[in-house]
């Protein structure tokens, strides 16, 4: 090994699903015969008509096309929960952990295959039927998981918006799904804090065109909130009314299971959609292996349903596996940094994972904090989102994880729908900071910009040669955008917009984002979007928004804006700007720097050259390189003169 590694222990490679000599002969195999790897490996599901077709996928040049066990029909609610009632109908399939530590409660088997049909009968007695677009803007709480299977037994399609989402944001992913069902709460709560859902709710949809409809509302505190009669519905009231019989409908594999939104390198958010029998799968096979799942083990993703990995890890993977899955809904703050230990001993769990920027920031809490639990109940740790330095790895490591707990980088995105870069903690050693080899299936290749193949140890771009089960379909509504994005860069190959590092012993090591796209804190977060909303502020003539290094959130957002002739700039206007972010995308947006530009650096034909504003924002202005295209050079001048983020 080149680097320093983590040999996979004796004990690990003796009780894991893979060990290392089954990672190689079946990775050979996934690749070498993909029709005969998932072909088998597909009848882990439960299907009503089984497949006979497997894979028919093509990456263009020209058309891009990706179908898995086309023939094949299904349900997701019946393989999460129907199958296991035979055997594991008392077996705890939630565990939910309220934001106030002394509220929780444990959901088994049965009682989930109860609820769900219930919800489901609540959407059927309001005209949801199969194909239609639900829209979920809902907190951490169980209903979230109910209202997916809901729509998953009748075949409707869910569209998750992130509850930390403002009006605006959720209004155009209403509009965008042409949804006419939403389901939200009247508040959510993290952190002691509320969050006010169904006001926002309303706000959406008065300026919704396209969608909006009859409105669910779960109720969380119980405390007043607007209601609209004929509109809206408690949801309560309406569970009341209906009975729990409601058989799982059939479902085509490449029916669509759901559109989740994320951020791209232009304003709009784009609908990825993901269909149903090979993203179960791929959700189901990926967490039993990664997270060397076993049964009667205590699992815990802290991620939102908001985002893919709620959707994969929190969701659908577990329970598709017959698991028991903790939901949270606080903070790893509170009611203090040792919450996120304190769980793990209340619940005992074995399997956990979360993300790097939570982890930095418990680590700059003391490792105090983690040292007076026990965590004895852990055996492996997980990490997503973002590249993990190292020293957040070994902290993490040493400290969390008593340095007997593997860790799996998994690296993936809301496009793969599952894990395609990951240590298997009973096979693979692990190299701090990197997400190591690839998962079944799945063929990385690293390119040079003219999308020549890199071979051996080497630094280029991230594409993926040939498709997997969990690979999202297409953009809702828009075939085009989906190859002009992700297929049209290198022709042939699916590009992931993430830089890549291959080392001697072909580790991958992900650098980050090659496009216009920064990972603030996890959160993956367009810049153009960030443009937009600056520029719709009356005072904002232009604005210019990057990335910069950032110790706790990995990248900090740092906008460069330019104001009308005769607005003057000022601190004020500085903070009226940032709560004019949050207002119209959400909080996890707010800019962290700030800096008034008269100009910004063009090119004659009027582009922006955002090199020259990353180096200025990451004060490295040394190396700003060939700045002779520009327009008007003396604009950097000033940049540089007047630059925010002084080391
Ligand atoms: O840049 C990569 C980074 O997150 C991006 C995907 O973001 P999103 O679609 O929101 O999904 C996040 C959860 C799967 C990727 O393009 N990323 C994700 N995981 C890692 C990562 N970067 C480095 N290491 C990881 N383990």
């Amino acid at each position: 090994m080149s680097d320093k590694a983590y040999a996979v222990t004796p004990e690990w490679a003796g009780r894991a699903w893979i060990d290392d000599a089954k990672y190689q002969a079946l990775y050979e195999r996934s690749i070498s015969d993909p029709e005969g790897f998932w072909g088998e490996t597909g009848r882990r599901l439960d299907w009503i008509r089984p497949y006979t077709k497997v894979k028919d996928t093509t990456f263009g040049p020209g058309e891009v096309s990706i179908k898995w066990f086309e023939d094949g029909t299904l349900n997701v609610a019946a393989n999460c929960i129907d199958r296991h009632l035979a055997t594991k109908g008392d077996q705890v399939a939630i565990i939910w952990e309220g934001d106030d530590p002394s509220k929780d409660e444990t959901i088994t088997y049965s009682q989930l295959h109860e609820r769900v049909c219930k919800f489901a009968n609540v959407l059927k007695a309001h005209g949801v039927k199969k194909g239609d677009r639900v829209t979920i803007y809902l907190p951490m709480i169980p209903e979230a998981a109910y209202a997916m299977l809901a729509c998953a037994r009748i075949g409707a399609v869910h569209s998750i918006v992130f509850a930390g989402f403002s009006p605006d944001s959720l209004a155009g992913r209403i509009d965008d799904a042409d949804s006419h069902f939403v389901i939200t709460a009247d508040e959510g709560l993290r952190g002691g804090k509320t969050v006010p859902l169904k006001k926002n709710t309303d706000e959406a949809l008065e300026r919704c065109t396209k969608g909006g409809g009859k409105v669910l509302v779960v109720r969380r505190t119980g405390n007043p909130v607007p209601f609209k009669d004929g509109r809206d519905l408690w949801l309560h009231d309406e569970l009341a009314k209906v009975d729990a019989d409601c058989p799982p409908v059939e479902v085509g594999a490449e029916d669509p299971l759901f559109i989740l939104y994320t951020s791209g390198s232009t304003g709009k958010p784009k609908g990825v959609l993901h269909t149903t029998g090979g993203y179960l799968l791929y959700a189901s096979i990926t967490h039993q292996y990664v997270f060397d799942y076993h049964d009667g083990d205590i699992y815990w993703c802290t991620a939102d349903v908001g985002w893919v990995t709620g959707h994969s890890y929190i969701v659908y993977g577990p329970l598709a596996n017959g698991g028991t899955t903790l939901m949270f809904e606080g903070v790893p703050t509170y009611p203090s940094p040792s919450r996120f230990w304190d769980v793990v001993d209340k619940w005992s769990v074995n399997v956990f994972y979360t993300a790097p920027t939570a982890i930095r920031s418990l680590m700059g809490a003391g490792d105090d904090h983690v040292t007076k639990s026990s965590r004895a109940s852990l055996r492996l740790l997980g990490s997503v989102g973002e590249p993990i330095n190292p020293e957040a790895w070994e902290w993490y490591h040493r400290v969390v994880g008593e340095d007997r707990c593997p860790i799996v980088d998994t690296w993936w995105q809301t496009e793969t729908g599952g894990i395609l870069i990951t240590p298997l903690p009973g096979a693979i050693a692990q190299k701090p900071g990197s997400a190591t080899l690839p998962f079944f299936g799945v063929r990385p290749q690293l390119v040079d910009d003219k999308g020549t193949p890199l071979e051996g140890a080497a630094q280029g771009n991230l594409v993926l040669l040939d498709s997997w089960p969990g690979q999202a379909r297409t953009l809702y509504g828009d075939h085009d955008r989906f190859v002009q994005t992700y297929f049209s860069t290198y022709p042939g190959t699916y590009f992931t917009g993430d830089g890549c590092r291959r080392d001697e012993d072909g580790y991958y090591w992900i650098t980050g984002r090659v496009d216009d796209v920064i990972n603030v804190s996890g959160h993956r977060m367009g810049t153009a979007e960030v443009e937009s909303a600056l520029v719709t502020h009356p005072k904002v003539s232009e604005a210019a928004v990057v990335g910069y290094p950032h110790d706790l959130k990995g990248q900090g957002i740092y906008c460069y804006v330019t104001l009308n002739t005769g607005e003057e700039p000022s601190d004020d206007l500085k903070k009226e700007l940032v709560k004019h972010v949050r207002h119209e995308i959400g909080p996890i947006a707010s800019p962290d720097i700030v800096q008034f530009a008269p100009g910004l650096p063009k090119t004659r034909s009027g582009k922006i050259m955002r090199r020259i504003l990353r180096k200025i924002a990451e004060d490295e202005f040394s190396a700003l390189g060939d700045t002779s295209t520009l327009a008007d050079p003396s604009v950097v001048d000033d940049l540089i003169s007047n630059r925010q983020n002084r080391k």
